[in-house]
């Protein structure tokens, strides 16, 4: 295996992140710097150490799909001492979540040991799709929808576009199926608060073509193998 694609699979960098340590110097094989961005490593037999520390990579990999319930943060230690996701997935392994979702968003979030599939899934290259059900108050106008699809602008800057379809229409409520490909901070809530309109419910239910299913909230499973490749490109 490159030592690249190790580095990144024990968590210590993504590929490109992980070839920069390599060349600074920090990385050692059998107690020898290695500064060769092609090297090579017997995962099985050589030491690799990054500034003297010793990195394994994971006996075994686990992938995992959880539903994020809200009043969860997607960090390994959150700064203000609030729960986080790892809360609800006990593993005696380091866990990395693929994405983030807000601390007030629910749904589908994936959890791997595997650094390097967490990394690459995540990559915008990889254009996932990831669909929300979106509940705002009160209805919305086909000119509001045309704004969404085509991207708002937000101080000059034009997010993404986005598939947005109505799913359902209540009293004083209307439910929307959202589909985006990037992760970018807060983009559905910003899509949202640029045409006036306040959400009372944000929810991920698919990412590629992994479901949220029947999960319930905080509940959590292994991905099926066909759900795996579904998300490798
Ligand atoms: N978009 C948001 O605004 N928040 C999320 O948590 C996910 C997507």
């Amino acid at each position: 295996m490159r030592l690249n694609k190790f580095l990144s699979t024990a968590g210590v960098a993504a590929r490109r992140k992980a070839d920069d340590i390599i060349a600074a110097g920090r990385v050692s094989v059998n107690g020898k710097i290695v500064t060769s961005l092609g090297a090579q490593v017997n995962e099985k037999n050589d030491e690799v150490a990054v500034d003297g520390k010793r990195i394994s990579l994971p006996l075994s990999f686990v992938y995992i799909k959880l539903h994020k319930p809200k009043g969860y943060a997607c960090t390994n230690s959150d700064e203000k001492g609030r729960k986080t996701i790892f809360d609800l997935v006990p593993s005696s392994q380091r866990l990395f979540s693929i994405g983030r979702l807000d601390y007030d968003t629910e749904g589908l979030i994936i959890l791997t040991n595997d650094g390097d599939f967490a990394n690459k899934v995540s990559h915008p290259s990889g254009e996932i799709e990831k669909e929300y059900i979106v509940k705002i108050e009160g209805d919305i106008k086909q000119s509001e929808l045309a704004v969404l699809r085509n991207g708002v602008v937000i101080d000059g800057q034009r997010l993404p576009k986005a598939k947005v379809k109505v799913a359902g229409v209540q009293a004083n409520a209307t439910r929307l199926s959202v589909v985006i490909h990037e992760g970018l901070n807060h983009q559905v809530r910003k899509m949202f608060e640029a045409i006036g309109k306040n959400i009372t419910l944000l929810k991920r239910v698919r990412i590629g073509g992994v479901k949220l299913g029947g999960l319930k909230r905080g509940e959590y499973k292994p991905l099926k193998p066909y759900e795996l490749d579904q998300l490798i490109f």
